[in-house]
C-alpha cells in the first residue's frame, strides 16, 4: 500500500508545546496521531530525536496502546462485531462477505484509503446482534448484504 507523503512540520508546534515536559511521549503521541490520522515512521524517528526516546521504547508504546495506528486509517471505519451474542447470529458470514466486497481482511485498509476494515468482540449492543459500527452509528440486526449495502454508500 502506498504511504502518504508526510509534512513533517505539523510536527513542530507539538514538540514544542512538550519541549520542558520529560515523560510526555504518550501525548506527543496523541497529538501526532490526531495531526496525521496515524504515526508515519519518520515521525517516529523526529520524535524520537528531539525527544532523546530510543526509537525501541516508541515504538514499545505505539504497539502496545490499541489507540495508536501505525498505518494509515480509512476515511470511514468499519467495525463489525464477532462477539458471542454477534457470531452466534451470524456474524461471520457478515465479515466474509465484507472482506469479500472489499478486498480486504480485518485490521486492513483499502488501497484507495476508503475503509479501514476492524473485527471486535462486543460493541456493547449485543441485543442488536449481529451489530457494525460504521462510522460511530450503530448499525444491527444486519444481514450480509446490508453490510455491503452500508460499505457501498460510504464515498
Ligand atoms: S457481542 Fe456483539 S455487540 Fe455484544
Amino acid at each position: 500500500m502506498a504511504q502518504p507523503s508526510v509534512d513533517l512540520s505539523l510536527l513542530e508546534p507539538i514538540l514544542a508545546e512538550y519541549a520542558d515536559q520529560k515523560g510526555a511521549l504518550i501525548p506527543i503521541l496523541q497529538h501526532a496521531q490526531d495531526e496525521y490520522g496515524y504515526l508515519p515512521a519518520p515521525v517516529l524517528d523526529v520524535i524520537s530525536e528531539r525527544t532523546g526516546t530510543p526509537l525501541s521504547k516508541i515504538y514499545g508504546v505505539a504497539t502496545f496502546y490499541s489507540q495508536f495506528y501505525l498505518h494509515p486509517r480509512g476515511r470511514h471505519i468499519v467495525r463489525v462485531c464477532d462477539g458471542t451474542a454477534c457470531h452466534v447470529k451470524g456474524a461471520a458470514r457478515i465479515i466474509d462477505e465484507l472482506g469479500n466486497t472489499l478486498k480486504i481482511i480485518p485490521s486492513q485498509t483499502t488501497d484507495d484509503f476508503r475503509v479501514t476494515f476492524e473485527v471486535v468482540y462486543c460493541l456493547g449492543s449485543c441485543g442488536l446482534a449481529p451489530v457494525a459500527v460504521v462510522d460511530e452509528r450503530v448499525v444491527g440486526r444486519l444481514t450480509p448484504a446490508q453490510m455491503v449495502k452500508q460499505v457501498q454508500g460510504l464515498a
